[in-house]
Formats: structure tokens, sequence, C-alpha cells
């Protein structure tokens, strides 16, 4: 049995006692939805090497799915993730049980005010409340000393930052590089749903970014001509339809008018029913 099979806590009981007093030692958080790959792994690993103790928390948060979601069908690997949690530096695994983290109806959350009608947010209304709610209850249990996120859920990221800034939460908030394929497209635990087909259109998504900033980089400033640039490498792809092709501001993420300074390009594409995201910070 690994270290981490022992250091399993399934219930907040568990994870407090597995913590004990810290000490003095600080604690990283890496939370995640399971079925981890390289990019899950990059993030345990940053962790491990800031960090004394690693906490590595796999629960797929049922408050962030819509109801036409995939919250049934979502990859669950427990066994496996604990392995390769374990093996990238995790000292810890919080893998909680729904009842655990949802023993009622919900009767608190956090309502996230801007934001949330922009890219992902549009087609996913209630999603970003969930994984406030879920990280802010997840940070109150755990109490890290820093948190790490992946800048592949670039809003996510820039979510969770402004919701700890304004509720007063004393845990740093630290983004790390997307992890991709050799084709370029990102790692993702959704990517497993792709067929063969799907998997080789799916690269278009990075190359659609590539592309725009590419453009840009070679002096292109029609923001139009950009985007429709990009549409056209996603459109060239049947089995891919394009959800939003957005440049905006990294923090705000607002439409940019002008071509200019730092932007975030940043796109989603329905792969056959698996939704596919991937962004990337320029600047200029
Ligand atoms: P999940 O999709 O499992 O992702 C967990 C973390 O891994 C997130 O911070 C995500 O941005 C990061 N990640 C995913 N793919 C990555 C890649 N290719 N490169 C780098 N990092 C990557 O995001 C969630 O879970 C949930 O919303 C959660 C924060 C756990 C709340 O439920």
């Amino acid at each position: 049995m690994s270290d981490c099979k022992k250091k399993t806590a399934h219930n907040i009981a568990e994870i407090k006692k597995a913590l004990g007093s810290s000490d003095g030692r600080t604690v990283g958080l890496v939370p995640t939805m399971g079925a981890l790959h390289r990019g899950h792994l990059s993030l345990i690993e940053r962790a491990a090497r800031d960090c004394d103790t690693v906490v590595v928390s796999i629960y797929v948060n049922p408050t962030q799915f819509g109801p036409t979601e995939d919250l049934e069908g979502y990859p669950r690997q427990l066994d496996k993730d604990i392995e390769m949690a374990s093996g990238a530096g995790a000292d810890i695994i919080f893998a909680p049980a729904d009842d655990e983290l949802y023993p009622a109806p919900v009767f608190t959350e956090i309502k996230i005010n801007e934001l949330v009608g922009l890219l992902c947010g549009k087609k996913r209304p209630e999603h970003f409340s969930g994984v406030a709610t879920i990280v802010v209850k997840l940070v109150n249990i755990i109490k890290p000393d820093i948190i790490y996120f992946g800048e592949k859920d670039w809003q996510q990221f820039v979510i969770v930052k402004k919701v700890f800034k304004d509720l007063n939460v004393d845990t740093l908030v630290v983004g790390m590089p997307i992890v991709r394929d050799a084709d370029g497209l990102a790692l993702s635990s959704r990517n497993r749903y792709l067929s063969q087909k799907q998997r080789r259109s799916a690269k278009a998504l990075p190359a659609a970014l590539e592309l725009a900033h590419d453009m840009i980089k070679n002096g292109e400033r029609r923001k139009d001509k950009i985007i429709s640039a990009a549409k056209e490498v996603i459109a060239a792809e049947p089995s891919l339809e394009l959800e939003y092709f957005s440049i905006c501001h990294p923090e705000n993420l607002v439409e940019v008018e002008t071509i200019k300074g730092e932007m975030l390009l940043a796109a989603a594409v329905d792969a056959g029913g698996a939704r596919l995201i991937d962004n990337k910070v320029i600047k200029i």
C-alpha cells in the first residue's frame, strides 16, 4: 500500500487528524476533480517544491455542473489517482463523499457578481458559483498557506483570486502554465470522451489560438480579421462546434476594442458533447 493510500482521508475528521497541528509547516492544497493527468501532476509537483505538506483533494463537485452536464459520467478512478498524486509528491489525499461536503441541500453559496456572464459563464451560469463555494469550503477545512490552480481554466483562476480578496481568504493563489500534448491540445480529464477522429480534430483549438497570436505578432490589429481567421480554423473541422472565441482583458475578461497591451485569447468548442477550453495570455 502506498503511503498516500494510508493517508487518504474520506471525511473531515480524518483530514483534520491527518493534518494534525501544522507546527509552522507550510501546507499546499491542489484541488482537483480526479481523473488526474500530467496537468494536475504539474500542480502537485510545484506544491511539493514549495510546501512541507501537500494535500490533493479529489472530489467531483456536483454544484458546479449544470443540469444537462456530465456529472454522472465524469471519469472516476480513485485508486489510480491516489497512486499518481502520491508519485508526484502528495502527502495527503482528501477524497470526501458527497454527504460529507453537502450533508443537506445547499443553504449558503457564494454568488459572483461579475465575470460570470462572460466566456464560459455564458453557457454555464451557475458554474463559477459552485466552484467558488467548494474552493472556499476546502480552504476552510484544510487551511492551506498556498492553493494551486492551472491557467487552463483561466476564468476559474481569475474568479478564485477575486473571491479570496473580497472574502479576505488568507491563502496565496498560485497559477501554473497549461500542460499540453505533443500536438498542442491542452490536457483535460474530458479529453478521454473524444473519439480518435474528434481527438485529431481537437488540435484545431490550440491551432486557432496560435494563429491569432501569430497574426498579432505579425502586426495585424484588426480584431474582426483575427477572430474570423481563428474561427475558420475551427470551422474546418466538422466535428468541432465553436462556442466562443474571445480577445479580452486577462483580469476583467471584458472584450478588448483595440489589440494592444496584455490580452487573453480564449476559446471553447463542443467536440461531440465534450466541452474543450483553451487560452493564451499574450502581450504586445
Ligand atoms: P479539475 O478540472 O480536475 O482541475 C484541477 C486543476 O488542474 C485546476 O486548477 C485546473 O486548471 C488544473 N488543470 C487541468 N488541466 C490542466 C492542464 N492541462 N495544465 C495545467 N493545469 C491543468 O478545476 C477543477 O478541477 C475544479 O473546478 C476544482 C477547482 C477542483 C473545484 O471543484
